[in-house]
Parts: C-alpha cells; structure tokens; sequence
C-alpha cells in the first residue's frame, strides 16, 4: 500500500451486511482546523447501519447528503499523526477520540485506518480510559449528555420546532429510560444517577443484572409487563427506542414532567400541553469540550462503558450482522 492509500470499510452500494468491503482506499489528509488520527478503535452506532441501508426510513428532506463510495461510522479513538493549519491545543502522538462531523453527513468515514475531522470534534482520550471504551463512548455519550445535562448548541432539531432544554435533575427526580442496556440506555442511565436521580431501567431480562450493577434502582423487563401499565408519576422519560410507541409514555409521566424520544414519533401538541408534559427530542451534534466532560467521568468511574462485542475493522459485515440481531448491551466496538 503507497502512503496515499489506507484500508477502509466501503459501500458501493446502499443493502446489508453484504455490502461493507473491506478495501483499498484514499488516505485522507487534514485541511485547515482538522486533524489526521491514525485509528485504533471505532465505536458502532445505528446511523452506520442506516447509512448502510440508504437510510430508507428517513424523510428525503432529512437526509444528509451522501456520495457512494461511502466509508460510514462515526466514533473514534486514536493517535493524532498531523494536524491541519490552524490548530491550536492537539499534537502530533496525543490519545483523541470523537465522534466526527454528526449531523454535517453520514460520511464520518470512521471505519478506516485513518481520518480527518474539524479539531473541534476531538477530545483528548484520558490515560486511564482504552481505545475500545473511548471509540464506544462518543455518540451515545454525547447523545445521553446532550438528552439529559447540556445540549451545548443552539441549531434548531430537524425534527421539531421547540428547542430541547435537559430539565434539571436532583435527588427528587425519577427516571424512566427505556431502552436502558442500549447504548445510549446504558449511559443515560449513568448520567440520570450521577445526577441524584432514582432510575427505572426498562429493558428485556437477561440485561437486569447488567443495569442493576449500572445503579439501577428499579427494572422492568418489557417482554413481561408493559412499563407503561404500571408506571405513574415519573419527572423524565428518555425513550431509547422512540418511534410511534413513544407516546404511550406519557401516561407514566406526572404534570410538569418530560418526555424525550431519541428518535421521532407521533405526537400532539395539544394532548402534550393538556397532560403538561414537555415533549422534546434532538439531534446529536459533535462536541470535543463536552467529550472531555464525558471522559473525565469515565476516568474516575463515574461512568462505565458496556462492550456487546468487538470486531476487527475487517470484520465489519459481522458487526453489523450482530447488530441486526438486536438486544445490544452496550456498544459494539471495531479495532484497528
Ligand atoms: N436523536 C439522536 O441524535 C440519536 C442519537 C443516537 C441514537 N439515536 C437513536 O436512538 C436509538 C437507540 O440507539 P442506541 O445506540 O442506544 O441503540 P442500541 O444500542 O441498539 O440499543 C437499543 C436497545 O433497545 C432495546 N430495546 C429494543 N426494543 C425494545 C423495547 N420494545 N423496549 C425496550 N427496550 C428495547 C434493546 O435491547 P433489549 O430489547 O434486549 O432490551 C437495545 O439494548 C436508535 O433508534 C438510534 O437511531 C438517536
């Protein structure tokens, strides 16, 4: 391989696990404000398989722009090998890690040995924290973090008017996150207890143990009885599944309280404001300076990442063949 070319994952085509080829390809190099990380780790998250599958569940008016071939994912960790003119506060051999360009594009072209992002992405990776829990942190992470302490932007959410604003949490609260051993669940659920917060996981059985351990205070296994059957007077729900199903919710919830779906559903605006309940969601942004909040957590223990399953980068078809079969605990992690 010539020093312009790199091994990467690549679609040519929008279809399943079948379509990820493992390849030659372009090396990239940093432009102005960026830096070049040489990857040792890829954190894996449902944009990559949407990506993958030509997002056919998004609006038109939704979807980023794309150009196939398409190196897909998102989050990283690695060593910085160059730096972009203009870059202040990295060097070349400093541990990063990021989430890169999201929701600028699908293209954050993470699965490879080498990519370039905006420095404004990257956070330093602490010593004491690995390459595979730092690449596995980032989106969901960040998406818990921007859900449920600071949103950290002002761009409107593509997917509704009213901005976003994490309702505060203390000893008083209770949450209620569904989805809970997901990856976005399973830190969320860490944030909420952080915060003082009492947390009802829901979640299928075999993760109870898994989410107890997290700080679970209460656990409701879904495919036994219904959370929003037997749930009432919660402050917060942080939907980790979202869609259509979300508003059943908001019976659980009592007046003043929250409802936050991680991805759009149905819902009305008048019943939300006759129940007194805030419905908001967004969208993920990339954010180096709260990634470094997130990894001071992870330093001291505060946090703790899940890992479902690694994979070499190579063996990518065969990540995204475990995510299809659902009930990820955790993250799944791709090494380089
Ligand atoms: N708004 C944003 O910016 C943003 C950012 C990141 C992710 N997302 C979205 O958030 C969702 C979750 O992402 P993720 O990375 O956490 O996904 P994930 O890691 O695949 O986790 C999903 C979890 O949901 C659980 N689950 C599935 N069906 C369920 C049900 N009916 N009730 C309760 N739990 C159920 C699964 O395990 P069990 O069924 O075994 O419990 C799994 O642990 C995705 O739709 C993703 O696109 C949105």
């Amino acid at each position: 391989m010539s020093s312009s070319t790199m091994n990467a994952v690549r679609l040519h085509e929008y279809g399943g696990p079948e379509v990820l080829r493992y390849e030659t390809a372009p090396k990239p190099e940093p432009g102005p404000g960026e830096l070049l990380v040489r990857m040792r780790a890829i954190g894996a998250n449902p944009p990559d398989w949407y990506a993958r599958e030509g997002m056919p569940g998004v609006p038109d008016e939704l979807k980023p722009p794309v150009t196939l071939p398409l190196i897909p994912g998102t989050d990283v960790s690695g060593v910085v090998e160059d730096l972009g003119s203009g870059v202040e506060g990295f060097a070349a051999g400093d541990e990063v890690f990021a989430m890169l360009n999201f929701p600028k594009t699908l293209q954050g072209a993470a699965y490879a040995e080498y990519v370039t992002a905006p420095a404004t992405d990257f956070a330093r990776k602490p010593a004491g924290v690995s390459h595979d829990h730092a690449a596995a942190v980032a989106m969901s992470g960040l998406t818990a973090w921007q859900y449920l302490i600071d949103l950290g932007h002002d761009h409107p959410s593509p997917f509704q008017e009213a901005q976003h604003t994490p309702a505060p949490l203390d000893t008083t609260s209770t949450v209620l996150v569904n989805g809970a051993a997901g990856g976005v669940g399973h830190l969320a659920l860490q944030l909420a207890k952080w915060r003082g917060a009492r947390v009802i996981a829901v979640a299928s059985g075999d993760h109870e143990a898994f989410l107890r351990d997290l700080g679970a205070d209460e656990f409701i296994d879904y495919t036994k009885v219904a959370p929003e059957e037997v749930v009432r007077d919660v402050d917060l729900v942080l939907d980790c599944v979202g869609g259509p199903r979300s508003r059943r919710f908001l019976r659980t919830i009592k007046r003043g309280g929250s409802l936050y779906p991680v991805y759009f559903g149905e819902f009305d605006d008048e019943e939300n404001a006759r129940l007194g309940i805030t419905v908001t969601l967004t969208q993920v942004r990339s954010n180096g300076a709260q990634l470094a909040e997130i990894g001071r957590l992870l330093e001291d223990g505060t946090l703790r990442v899940g890992i479902d399953s690694t994979f070499a980068l190579k063996d990518a078809q065969a990540a995204h063949e475990r995510a299809a079969r659902g009930h990820l605990r955790g993250k799944i992690v791709l090494t380089v």
